[in-house]
C-alpha cells in the first residue's frame, strides 16, 4: 500500500467489520428479511414491518440504513417503504451455506475472540475458560454446551456437504472396503461416504469422542444405512482403530501444530497394514496467500475460537508431512477457487497416501 490514506482506508473497514456483520446479522435474527421476502417485493413501511416483527419503527429504519446502502435492501422515498433489493436474488441454498456461516461467527468467533491476544499470548483458548469456566479446546466444549455444538454442527455440516462430493470424487475404495473416518464427529462424513460410493459390501465406521456416539447412531438410523457405518468412540492421541483398509481424516490435521499432526499420522500408519491408504481432506493456504481468504478466517478462529494452536499449511508442507510420517503420497489436489461460490472461505486440498513399508 503506497499512501497512509489507503492504510488508513483498509483500517476503517477493519474497524466497521464486527458492526456491519451484526446488524446484517440482526436483520435476519429480528425476521426483517424474513417479512420483507414474504411480502413478495410489494414494499412495507417502518411501521408495517415493525407491526410484523415486534420491533420498534424507530429501530428498524436504523436497522436498515445499511442495508440500504449496501443495496441488499432498497428504499423508496415516495413510499417511504423498503423492499429486498440484493438478498432478494440469493437462493435457498446460497443462504442455506451463508447463514450457519454468520451464526457460527456470532456464537464461536466474536466473543471468544475479545480474548485472542491472551490465547496467542498463553497458548490456551481464554475464551473458553472466561465464557464457560471451561479448560479445554473447543471441540471437547461443545460435547458439554449444546449451544456451541448447535452453531458451530450446522456450520460444519453444511461445510462437510458442500465439499464431500469433490472429496469422494476423488476417492478410490475398492469392494468390501473397510473405512475410518477419523475425527468424523457426529457420523455426516461416514453416511456421506456410503452413499457416495457405490460399492459392494462397503462399510464406513465414524471415530471420535465418545461423546458423539448417541448423536452419530442417531444420524446413521435417520439416513437408514445403520447396517453399513457404525461408531468407535475414543482419543485419536490414544490409539487409532485397528482393522480397516482405508482411513479418511478429514477437516482433522489443520486443527494442530506440527507436532500433533505428526503424531496423528504417525498413529495412523501405525494402525494401517502396508498397503493400506489415508485420504487427507484439509483447509489450505494457497501458495499465494492473497489469492484466497483463508488467511483472514482460520489463524484467528484456529487460535482464539478453537484450539489455541494449529491453523492451515499449504498443500506442499501436508505433501512433506506425510511422507515424513511413513506415507509414499500418491496424490495432490487443491480446489479450484474460481469454481467456488464467492462467499466460501476454506480452500481445500486432498492429499492421499499409502503405507508402503512396515
Ligand atoms: C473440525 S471437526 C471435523 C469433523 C468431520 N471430520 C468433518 O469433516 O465434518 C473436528 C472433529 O474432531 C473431533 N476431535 C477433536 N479432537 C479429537 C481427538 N483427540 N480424538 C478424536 N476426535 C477428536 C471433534 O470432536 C470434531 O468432531
Amino acid at each position: 500500500m503506497s499512501s497512509p490514506d489507503a492504510v488508513l482506508a483498509k483500517f476503517r473497514e477493519y474497524v466497521l467489520g464486527p458492526l456491519r456483520f451484526m446488524n446484517l446479522l440482526s436483520c435476519f435474527e429480528l425476521g426483517i428479511v424474513d417479512v420483507l421476502k414474504g411480502n413478495a417485493g410489494g414494499g412495507m413501511t417502518a411501521v408495517q414491518i415493525a407491526d410484523a416483527t415486534g420491533i420498534a419503527p424507530h429501530s428498524v429504519e436504523q436497522m436498515l440504513y445499511l442495508l440500504v446502502k449496501e443495496d441488499f435492501v432498497s428504499f423508496d422515498e415516495s413510499s417511504a417503504s423498503y423492499a429486498l433489493d440484493g438478498i432478494k436474488h440469493l437462493s435457498d441454498d446460497d443462504l442455506g451455506r451463508v447463514l450457519p456461516w454468520m451464526d457460527m461467527v456470532k456464537v464461536v468467533c466474536l466473543r471468544q475472540l475479545y480474548y485472542l491476544t491472551e490465547s496467542v499470548r498463553t497458548g490456551k483458548v481464554v475464551g473458553l475458560k472466561e465464557l464457560y469456566d471451561f479448560e479445554g479446546n473447543f471441540y471437547e466444549a461443545s460435547t458439554r454446551y449444546p449451544e456451541l455444538q448447535a452453531s458451530w454442527g450446522a456450520m460444519m455440516d453444511q461445510v462437510t456437504g458442500f465439499i464431500d462430493p469433490w472429496f469422494f470424487g476423488n476417492l478410490d475404495l475398492p469392494d468390501n472396503a473397510k473405512v475410518l473416518d477419523v475425527a468424523g464427529n457426529t457420523g455426516l462424513g461416514a453416511v456421506l461416504a456410503y452413499r457416495h460410493k457405490r460399492v459392494e459390501n462397503l462399510h464406513v465406521t465414524c471415530f471420535d469422542f465418545p461423546e458423539k456416539e448417541a448423536e452419530a447412531l442417531e444420524n446413521f438410523r435417520a439416513h437408514g444405512v445403520q447396517d453399513h457405518c457404525s461408531f468407535i468412540g475414543g482419543d485419536v492421541f490414544d490409539s487409532v482403530p485397528k482393522g480397516f483398509d482405508v482411513v479418511m481424516i478429514k477437516h482433522f490435521l489443520d486443527m494442530f501444530d506440527k507436532e500433533n499432526v505428526f503424531r496423528i499420522l504417525k498413529g495412523v500408519h501405525e494402525a494401517l497394514d502396508v498397503g493400506g491408504q489415508v485420504y487427507v481432506l484439509v483447509p489450505i493456504y494457497p501458495e499465494d496467500v492473497k489469492s484466497s481468504c483463508s488467511v483472514d478466517f482460520f489463524p484467528a478462529y484456529f487460535l482464539g475460537c478453537t484450539m489455541a494452536q494449529g491453523g492451515p499449511q499449504k498443500i506442499s508442507t501436508y505433501e512433506q508431512w506425510m511422507e515424513a510420517c511413513g506415507f509414499k503420497v500418491t496424490k495432490a489436489v487443491s480446489q479450484d477457487i474460481s469454481a467456488m461460490p464467492p462467499d466460501v472461505i476454506p480452500v481445500h486440498g486432498i492429499i492421499c497416501g499409502t503405507k508402503t513399508s512396515p
